[in-house]
C-alpha cells in the first residue's frame, strides 16, 4: 500500500495544532517535517519546525519523519530524535564527503532511527547507491528542496524507475518516496514508476476534504478508479 507522508513545510503557526489534529484523523502515515536552515536552502523556519515537532509529540500518535535541508544534518538529529522522530533524512549534497555521510548514517542507526538520504534534482542516482545496504529509504526530490507548492519535476521519474531496478537487480529491500509537487495526479506516475512513500503538501493543505485528498494518492484508490 502506498504510504502518504504529509509536509507541514506551508501550515501556518497560529493553526498548526488543528491542523495536526484534523490531518491525523485523515489516516496519514507520517508527519513530514520539512527543516530549512536558510544556508542549504533560503527561508530558515530552524524554530517553527522544532516547535512543530515538540508539538507533534506531544499531542499527536502519528509517526514523524524529519527532511533536514541544511548544512551539517548531524547538529540536529539529537533534537529530532528527542522528539520522538521515527525516521531521519539528510541530504546527500549537505555532506562534505563519504565519511560523513556514513557516519551519519551509524549515528542514526545506533540510535535506532531509520535512516535516509535525500537527493536534489540535480543530483544522478547512482550517488546514493553506495549507501542503500546501511538506510532505510532514499527521498528522491521531484521539485528544488526549499518550498512548497512547486510543479512536480517529471525527471524524477527516471531516477525512481532507476532505483527500483538497481533495488531488485541487486536484492536491496528500500523505501522509495517521492517529494514536491505530489498530487492526485502525478501520484500515479510516481507510483507505477516505483515510490512507496510519497510526499504531499499543498495538494493535501489547500484541499477541504483531507481524507479524500490523502485517499486520492493511494495506489488503491488509483486501481479502484480503474475499475
Ligand atoms: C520541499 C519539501 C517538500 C514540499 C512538499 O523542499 O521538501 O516536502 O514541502 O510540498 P508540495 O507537496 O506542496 O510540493
Ligand atoms: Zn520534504
Amino acid at each position: 500500500m502506498t504510504e502518504i507522508a504529509v509536509s507541514l513545510l506551508d501550515v501556518e503557526e497560529e493553526n498548526a495544532v488543528s491542523y495536526f489534529y484534523n490531518i491525523e484523523t485523515a489516516k496519514i502515515d507520517y508527519f513530514h517535517l520539512d527543516v530549512n536552515d536558510g544556508k542549504f536552502v533560503d527561508n530558515n523556519n530552524m524554530e517553527k519546525m522544532k516547535d512543530y515537532a515538540l508539538k507533534i509529540n506531544t499531542v499527536c500518535m502519528t509517526p514523524m519523519e524529519v527532511h533536514l535541508m541544511t548544512e551539517t544534518p548531524k547538529e540536529y538529529f539529537d533534537y529530532f530524535m528527542d522528539q520522538g522522530a521515527t525516521r531521519i533524512i539528510f541530504h546527500l549534497e549537505a555532506c562534505k564527503d563519504n565519511e560523513e555521510i556514513l557516519s551519519n548514517i551509524k549515528y542514526l542507526n545506533e540510535n535506532g532511527v531509520r535512516a535516509g538520504i535525500a537527493i536534489s534534482p540535480e543530483t544522478s542516482i547512482e550517488r546514493v547507491y553506495d549507501y542503500l545496504p546501511y538506510i532505510h529509504m532514499v527521498l528522491i526530490m521531484s521539485v528544488i528542496p526549499g518550498r512548497g507548492g512547486q510543479k512536480f519535476i517529471p525527471e524524477a521519474l527516471r531516477k525512481i524507475d532507476k532505483l527500483k531496478k538497481y533495488c531488485k537487480d541487486n536484492n536491496i529491500d528500500i523505501d522509495i518516496e517521492v517529494d514536491g509537487g505530489i498530487n492526485n495526479v502525478t501520484c500515479k506516475d510516481a507510483t507505477s514508476y516505483g515510490a512507496t512513500t510519497l510526499v504531499a503538501g499543498r495538494y493535501i493543505l489547500d484541499s477541504d476534504n483531507y481524507s479524500e485528498a490523502v485517499r486520492s494518492l493511494r495506489e488503491e484508490y488509483i486501481e479502484e478508479e480503474k475499475e
